[in-house]
């Protein structure tokens, strides 16, 4: 018994930060979107234990720091009738620690896939709270497609599919952590765009045309600008290459072009030359 399962990456539409809670967490509220860079994973039935095997290149642990090794863990232990051990193989072509959720989907894949190959018949929201002990981002990966995002990440509201839109994704080649980001910002004092979350959710439910001059942004971008301030020259970049709007993913270190062209958005990543990687994506409807 052996399935493909796929993980798309995600970006952030919006992220702004309301609040912080008693254990430090930042109590968020997002508008999420998955996209068409995947990472695939090979599940399978295996005797005892986890198994993982990727590229060695990938600097990834394969050990229980592994966000993939830690739901292959939750399932087994909450199945153990079904489930005696799970093989899987990644291949990897998100970027790591990017901004771009590529640990969480992957764990997301692993719920899925595991759901599918052993029909445990579990649904969205059950699936949902089975990830939200990994990451804070697995929740929306599950389903992914266009979504609001709120709390630790662990309450998502499915929106309407945002259709049509293209983005690239220039990653500089190196890793940010989510908890440095968070933790520079709580001790600092950065400048906070106001983001109109419902105004935006409104525009994604009627189907009105997104110009991506609506009051989109990251409050985590002045943090991670601020750590690396080379991140700004990308934005900058983009924009002057024609990208309608470009803003931070997550805690970065991607940026994102926004474009509604995808041969504008190719000739675009094409001209991207400096360290890392530029890739077109397409928004998609997730799952
Ligand atoms: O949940 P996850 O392990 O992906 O989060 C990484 C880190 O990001 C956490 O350890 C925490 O420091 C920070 N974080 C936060 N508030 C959130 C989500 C994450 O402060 N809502």
């Amino acid at each position: 018994m052996k399935i493909i399962e796929s993980a798309q990456a995600k970006i952030n539409l919006s992220l702004a930060i309301e609040g912080r809670y008693d254990d430090g967490y930042h109590k968020l509220n997002m508008i999420m979107q998955s996209v068409s860079l995947t990472d695939i994973l090979e599940i399978e039935d295996y005797h005892k234990g986890i198994k993982l095997i990727m590229d060695s290149n990938l600097d990834l642990p394969t050990n229980n720091r592994n966000l993939i090794w830690q739901a292959a863990d939750i399932l087994i232990n909450t199945y153990p009738e079904k489930i005696k051990g799970l093989k899987i193989n990644l291949t990897k072509n998100i970027p790591i620690a990017a901004g771009l959720a590529g640990g969480s989907s992957n764990a997301a894949a692993v719920i899925r896939g595991v759901n599918r190959l052993y029909q445990l018949g579990l649904g969205w929201s059950e699936m949902r709270k089975l990830g939200a002990s990994i990451g804070s981002d697995v929740p929306f990966c599950i389903k992914g497609g266009t979504a609001q995002v709120k709390g630790k990440g662990e309450i998502v509201e499915d929106l309407k599919p945002l259709k049509g839109h293209h983005a690239i994704l220039i990653n500089p080649g190196f890793r940010i952590s989510t908890k440095k980001v968070f933790k520079m910002y709580a001790n600092g004092d950065y400048e906070k765009k106001e983001i109109f979350t419902d105004k935006l959710i409104n525009l994604i439910e009627t189907e009105t045309n997104i110009t991506w001059k609506e009051s989109w942004a990251n409050q985590l971008e002045p943090v991670a600008f601020n750590m690396y301030p080379e991140l700004e020259e990308v934005k900058q970049w983009v924009i002057n290459n024609g990208a309608l709007h470009a803003q931070l993913s997550g805690s970065g270190p991607t940026i994102i072009g926004f474009f509604n062209n995808k041969v504008k958005a190719e000739k675009v990543a094409e001209k991207w030359v400096n360290k890392g990687r530029a890739f077109v994506v397409e928004f998609t409807k997730g799952y």
